[in-house]
C-alpha cells in the first residue's frame, strides 16, 4: 500500500499488467505496474468518477494524483484540443502515463511532478481520485495548493467510509463550496466550486 501512495521510486520489482478501460464511448488499452495504485484494474472509485462526472471542459485540465493515468487519458481522449496535466510524485506512475499516452496516440497529455508545472498555468477543471490514505494533513495541503489554480469546477471521488462528507465540509469552510454530485457503490463524487 505504501508503495502506491507515497513512493517516488517504488521498491517493488516492475511487473506490468495490461487491461482495457471502456467508459462513455472511450476505449483505452492501459498498462499498469506493481508499485502504482490499482495495478491491473480500474479502481472502483475512479470508475464512479468517470461514469458520473459531467462533460470535461475545454482548456487545461488537471488530474491530481494520476497514477498510471486512467483519468488523464480518458479526459485527453475526449478533449483532443485540451491539454491534460497528469501529476504524481511516483516516477513509475508518470512513466506509465507517458507510455500509455503514446500507445493511445494521445499527444495532449503532460505527465509531470507537481513542481514541474509552470507557475502561470491555470486549469479549467481539476479531476482527482485523491490520495486520501496519505492522511488528512497531506490531503488538505495538496488541495489547498491546487484548488486556487482552478478557474472552473473540480471533481473529486472519495469513499464515504474514508471521509467524503467531512472533506466536503472542510472544503466549504476553506471557501470552496462543495456539493455531492452523485453517490454510487460507497463513493461520492464531490463538485468543488
Ligand atoms: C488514489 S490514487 C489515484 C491514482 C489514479 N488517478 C487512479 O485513479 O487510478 C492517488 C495518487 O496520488 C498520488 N499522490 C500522492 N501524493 C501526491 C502529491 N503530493 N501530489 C500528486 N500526487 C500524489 C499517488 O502516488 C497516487 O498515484
Amino acid at each position: 500500500m505504501a508503495d502506491q501512495y507515497f513512493s517516488e521510486q517504488p521498491g517493488s520489482a516492475s511487473d506490468p499488467v495490461a487491461f482495457r478501460l471502456e467508459i462513455g464511448g472511450v476505449a483505452l488499452d492501459l498498462t499498469t505496474d506493481a508499485g502504482v495504485f490499482a495495478r491491473g484494474r480500474l479502481d472502483k472509485g475512479t470508475r464512479v468518477l468517470l461514469q458520473h462526472a459531467p462533460e470535461p471542459a475545454d482548456g487545461d485540465l488537471l488530474d491530481l494524483g494520476c497514477g498510471y493515468g486512467p483519468i488523464a487519458l480518458w479526459l485527453a481522449a475526449q478533449r483532443p484540443a485540451s491539454t491534460v496535466w497528469a501529476l504524481d510524485v511516483n516516477d513509475r506512475a508518470l512513466d506509465l502515463v507517458r507510455s500509455n499516452a503514446t500507445a493511445a496516440r494521445l499527444t495532449n497529455v503532460r505527465a509531470c511532478r507537481p513542481d514541474e508545472v509552470p507557475g502561470d498555468v491555470r486549469f479549467a477543471q481539476m479531476w482527482s481520485n485523491p490520495p486520501i490514505r496519505a492522511g488528512k494533513a497531506v490531503l488538505h495541503e495538496l488541495l489547498l495548493r491546487w484548488l486556487p489554480r482552478v478557474d472552473g469546477a473540480s471533481y473529486l471521488v472519495v469513499s464515504k467510509n474514508l471521509g467524503s462528507d467531512s472533506l466536503a465540509r472542510w472544503l466549504a469552510e476553506q471557501g470552496y463550496p462543495t456539493s455531492r454530485l452523485s453517490s454510487h457503490a460507497g463513493f461520492r463524487v464531490l463538485e468543488v466550486s
